[in-house]
């Protein structure tokens, strides 16, 4: 322990801000300045109290298939914010890797581009990577698996559904004459090409369409707003050239028609996005297609 040195200073600690204090003498740095700021940072790094727990309770929805007899219940963990990051996410991630491993959840980038930990978070639909962890203490969050779909365990829905309506509706460029494919790239002005900002930054977390009441009523029929606003990025993509055949696809009572325009959707978008608007905007689209084939009659 290095002469006058506060009480709780470890000796190599002191000796080198005593060290730090002599080098910067050297280059003729004041005395007064280098010793008496550098001897009050290593006070307070050494002298610093344990920080008081902040023990925050996170309620998760719990559902093993495989444990016979299991039925759906909430459990609740105790995570202290102070050793936990910010996000939702990074509880979750706690919680597995030192409560219980038997937790699961879908995640992979941690940073709001793969779409894969979407869920419900205090009752609204978004990415548990990207949401903050309410710092209030006095209240615990409540965490579910997404709305209205089949839980395959704990927070993990089933997807299938929403990937095989997905895969309906075609979600790549499609041309009439395809013999000069690959040849030369499909070129685009750059106001066509903007025309595309706002709907293929969607990364199909399911997050809209599963905040959907009419989604929720009619899922098997009603395609929802997320595969809608793809089945539009593709319509207006000036590259393709099967717009009509696929607005002829949506035409019956339950594909496009169940959008009651309640907004939901564009409420819950954890990318900001506006699928209720792409929405209408088919809408407008098939009414001008449908008048024109009313006169090709
Ligand atoms: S706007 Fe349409 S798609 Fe969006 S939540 Fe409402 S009904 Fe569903
Ligand atoms: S529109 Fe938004 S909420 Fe819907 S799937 Fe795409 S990114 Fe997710
Ligand atoms: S982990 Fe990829 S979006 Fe959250």
């Amino acid at each position: 322990m290095g002469p006058g040195a506060p009480a709780g200073i470890s000796r190599s600690l002191t000796r080198a801000c005593l060290t730090i204090s002599w080098t910067f003498q050297n280059r003729s740095v004041p005395r007064f300045l280098i010793q008496h700021g550098r001897a009050a940072r290593c006070a307070q790094t050494a002298a610093a109290p344990a920080a008081q727990p902040r023990i925050k309770k996170f309620q998760i929805y719990r559902w093993d298939p495989d444990t016979p007899g299991d039925k759906p219940r909430m459990q609740t963990f105790e995570v202290d914010l102070n050793a936990c990051g910010p996000m939702v996410l990074d509880a979750l991630i706690k919680i597995k890797n030192e409560m219980d491993p038997t937790l699961t959840f879908r995640r992979s980038c941690r940073e709001g581009i793969c779409g894969s930990c979407a869920m419900n978070i205090n009752g609204g639909n978004t990415l548990a990577c990207l949401n903050r962890i309410d710092t209030n203490t006095s209240k615990s969050t409540k965490i579910y698996p997404l709305p209205h779909m089949y839980v395959v365990k704990d927070l993990v829905p089933d997807m299938s559904n929403f990937y095989a309506q997905y895969k309906s509706i075609e979600p790549y460029l499609k041309k009439k004459d395809e013999s000069q494919e690959g040849k030369e790239q499909y070129l685009q002005t750059v106001e066509d090409r903007q025309k595309l900002d706002g709907l293929y930054e969607c990364i199909l977390c399911a997050c809209c369409s599963t905040s959907c009441p009419s989604y929720w009523w009619n899922g098997d029929k009603y395609l929802g707003p997320a595969v809608l606003m793809q089945a539009y990025r593709w319509m207006i993509d000036s590259r393709d050239e099967f717009t009509e055949e696929r607005l002829s696809k949506l035409q019956d009572p339950f594909s496009l028609y169940r959008c009651h325009t309640i907004m939901n959707c564009t409420k819950s978008c954890p990318k900001g996005l506006n699928p209720g608007k792409a929405i209408a905007e088919i809408k407008k689209m098939m009414a001008t297609y449908k008048e024109k084939k009313a006169a090709a009659v």
